[in-house]
């Protein structure tokens, strides 16, 4: 395969392989460089489910952003983005509403770089080049600020990314949900531990192949992936494998899904705070916006 030609002027961090581009790999992409593609291989070798994993991740955020758009969801706030791929968050929230704006943020020049080629001219679309955990950066980006109302429902979407954080990840999580209107959804897929016996040696492999990037791997219990939700009521079917929250019809559980957790949450408190914690500004309106119709999910 020929490298795709990345822009000259960015550190795009292509000397080691990287989860964004690796992602891309397991997805079927053309985003990704030899180092990427060495480390995919080599793990599809000692978990070939890694595949299964990915695609079954990507479809899950395709049926919680429908579900999220069929009940009026018409903004998104897209944390941990990747790589644009088949079936990016805007394109699946406009299937159902052409209006939706979408804010896509990730860490990963390349994630960033291409999405911008992407959405380029789209005044609904933006790309912001950020680590989600520096919230006030995400929040006060003019770009988040320009496209995103706050007073009223957003989903934010933390879909296979927090396992790419280590340490204590509630308060960050914590910030974003804080700021959101009743209504609004937080959409998270996340990688436990908590395996049959039969898959261990499987996730010990996925773990050290990312210790060689620079995002390694941060499994985390059911109950600590339950405790990001903080007071946001899980929607039905709750805390599930990914490829079980709102299935097709037809589709069974597939064991290498297992070590997956996908949930929505929504928020279902009347009144809400306006501002993040840690003092920083509450996003502003720059342009006033149409109220899209109230979720009832
Ligand atoms: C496995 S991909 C998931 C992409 C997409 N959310 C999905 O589920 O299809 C993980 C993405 O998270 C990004 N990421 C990892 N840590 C991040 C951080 N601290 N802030 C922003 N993005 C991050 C990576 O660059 C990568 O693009």
């Amino acid at each position: 395969m020929t490298d795709p030609q990345p822009p000259q002027s960015v550190d795009l961090g292509l000397d080691q392989p990287n989860a964004a581009r690796m992602y891309d790999y397991y997805l079927g992409g053309s985003h990704n460089f030899a180092q990427d593609r060495e480390a995919a291989q080599s793990l599809v070798r000692v978990a070939p489910g890694i595949i299964t994993a990915a695609r079954g991740n990507r479809s899950f955020l395709h049926r919680a952003v429908c579900a999220a758009a069929a009940e009026g969801i018409d903004q998104f706030l897209d944390l941990g983005s990747g790589i644009p791929t088949v079936g990016n968050v805007h394109d699946i929230a406009r299937g159902v509403n052409p209006e939706a704006r979408v804010v896509y943020v990730d860490c990963d020049p390349v994630a960033v770089t291409h999405a911008r080629v992407l959405v380029a001219g789209d005044d609904r679309v933006g790309v912001v080049h950020a680590d989600l955990r520096d919230v006030a950066v995400v929040l006060e980006d003019p770009t988040t600020v320009g496209l995103l109302d706050f007073t009223r429902p957003v989903a934010v979407l933390m879909v296979a990314v927090l396992h790419f954080i280590a340490g204590d990840v509630t308060n960050v999580v914590a910030r974003y949900r804080q700021i959101l209107a009743p209504d609004s959804l937080l959409v998270l897929s996340h990688g436990t531990p908590d395996h049959p016996p039969a898959q261990r040696d499987a996730a010990a492999a996925v773990a050290e192949v990312y210790t060689r990037t620079p995002t390694p791997v941060c499994l985390r219990t059911r109950a600590e992936i339950s405790r990001l939700f903080g007071d946001f009521e899980l929607l039905t079917p709750g805390l599930v494998a990914v490829d079980q929250w709102r299935p097709e019809p037809g589709i069974q559980p597939d064991p290498d899904l297992c070590g997956f957790l996908a949930g929505v949450g929504i928020q279902r408190r009347a009144s809400h705070r306006s501002r993040p914690t840690g003092g920083n500004r509450a996003p502003q309106r720059i342009s006033p916006r149409k109220g899209g119709p109230r979720p009832t999910l």
